[in-house]
């Protein structure tokens, strides 16, 4: 009867990138039915970035193996690459978990406002595809409110810096007079446009490719940039000094072979900044000499320092989320009971109903006023009965209190409709 949340989680916390986009769900509607077939959860969301792929559960008997099974399933891989990499958190974890992510904190760069929206979109598909239900549902409105709430109590989200001027702070620590270098930027995305205003920012000139050309025009007309076409500016790299890609390409962009033959012609050395999630840059890429390739590790280790500066705005943060979390419980433990109390109400008044049609009977009564009279009496005597036991199971089922769950159900022959 009582459904507990589980969150299983790998982020970029635990697995570098490389290992991160092995365990992504490639087809979210497959991934979807496969967990609410497989994994014995009764409702699920999944919320999938470029930094971490995260499973919301919520089962009367959760059960981590079959959940597990479904994800390397899913993901295609075996089923013991989950080690360490595979965070767990149930019930009160697994909220505040929630509440973190959207509030910022267990970002990247803390306090960013991307995740937020991407929680919103996870449950909104979620919703559309019936995966969640009550528990989840609830969940997810009330962390999206305290996430906004603690956004704007403490500021937390205005002295974040973007991934996209961490990439670009990068560039500059590892390229001397990054202004007067030739610049390429593939993508023309959402994290593209995070690099491009950067770029912009600084006064720094750049190309912007992506595969359709109109798009790229659109992209340097609003972000900044100068429009070059796809397949000359990913086939010919001997003019480019600094090369940024954040593209969500299912292959390597940026081969070896392409980059080898550009640095033939080339005498200075050429930097890789490579944002993407699967990576669109091969590994190999990196054992040519003068080649300088960075990627979504390096900018975490810079994202890292930053944060050590804003320790006073996370503090503030926790705060507001440890006020908020019994809030949640309450809410939560409140679901178990709201079933049972709309049941009880219900074949009362189904007794009601029924005694009252038979009274009405007996009374010949055909008075239409006198008939509403008696049947709101009948449902006054009800509501004033029942309503103090009703509140009483609530309060006592938010505070945690099962035996009186089990008391009622017992009485009342409850039995869960799932
Ligand atoms: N959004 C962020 O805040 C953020 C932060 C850090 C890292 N990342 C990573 O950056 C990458 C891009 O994310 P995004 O949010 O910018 O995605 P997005 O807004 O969906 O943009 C995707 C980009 O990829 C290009 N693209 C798609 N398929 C391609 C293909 N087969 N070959 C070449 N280009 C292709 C698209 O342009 P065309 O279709 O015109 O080619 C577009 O420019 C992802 O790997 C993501 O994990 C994103």
């Amino acid at each position: 009867m009582t459904s507990d949340v589980v969150n299983a989680r790998v982020t970029f916390r635990k697995s570098p990138i490389h290992m991160l986009e092995r365990f992504t769900f490639p087809d979210l509607d497959s991934a979807y039915q496969s967990f609410l077939k497989h994994s014995g959860l009764q409702e699920c969301v999944i919320l999938q970035t470029c930094n971490r792929v995260e499973l919301f559960g919520c089962a009367s008997n959760t059960d981590l193996e079959k959940i597990k099974k479904t994800w390397a399933s899913v993901a295609g891989l075996e089923e013991n690459t989950f080690k360490e990499n595979l965070e767990i958190s149930c019930g009160t974890d697994a909220y505040t978990h929630l509440l973190k992510l959207t509030s910022g904190l267990d970002s990247l760069v803390i306090g960013e406002e991307q995740i937020l929206g991407q929680v919103k979109d996870s449950i909104t598909t979620a919703r559309e595809l019936k995966a969640s239900g009550d528990n989840l549902n609830t969940l997810f409105d009330k962390a999206i409110k305290i996430g906004t709430r603690v956004r704007n109590a403490t500021g937390i989200s205005k002295g974040s810096i973007s991934v996209g001027s961490m990439a670009v702070n990068l560039a500059e620590q590892n390229v001397d007079d990054l202004k007067s270098k030739r610049i390429l930027l593939i993508g023309t995305g959402e994290a593209a446009s995070l690099v491009a205003k950067s770029l912009k920012k600084r006064d720094i000139e750049f190309l912007v490719t992506s595969r359709t050309f109109e798009r790229s025009k659109a992209f340097a007309e609003t972000a900044g940039g100068k429009p070059l076409q796809f397949e000359q500016a990913i086939s010919d790299f001997k003019s480019i000094d600094v090369l940024f890609v954040a593209t969500v390409a299912p292959y390597f962009l940026v081969t070896h072979d392409r980059v080898k033959e550009a640095m033939q012609s080339r005498k200075d050395g050429m930097l890789i900044m490579d944002l993407s999630n699967p990576r669109t840059v091969d590994d190999k890429v990196s054992t040519i000499p003068k080649i300088t390739v960075m990627n979504m590790d390096q900018i975490a280790e810079m994202v890292e320092k930053n944060m050590k500066n804003r320790m006073g705005v996370v503090s503030a943060a926790e705060n507001i989320i440890n006020e908020e979390i019994p809030i949640v419980e309450a809410a939560m433990k409140r679901l178990e009971v709201e079933p049972i109390v709309t049941n009880v109400f219900k074949d009362i008044d189904q007794v009601r109903v029924k005694e009252l049609k038979k009274a009405l009977q007996m009374l010949g009564e055909k008075d239409e006023q006198k008939i509403r009279i008696i049947d709101q009496l009948t449902q006054a005597i009800v509501e004033d009965i029942m309503s103090i036991p009703m509140n009483n199971l609530r309060k006592a089922s938010e505070q945690g209190d099962s035996e009186i769950l089990k008391t009622v159900t017992k009485l009342f022959d409850y039995k869960s409709r799932e």
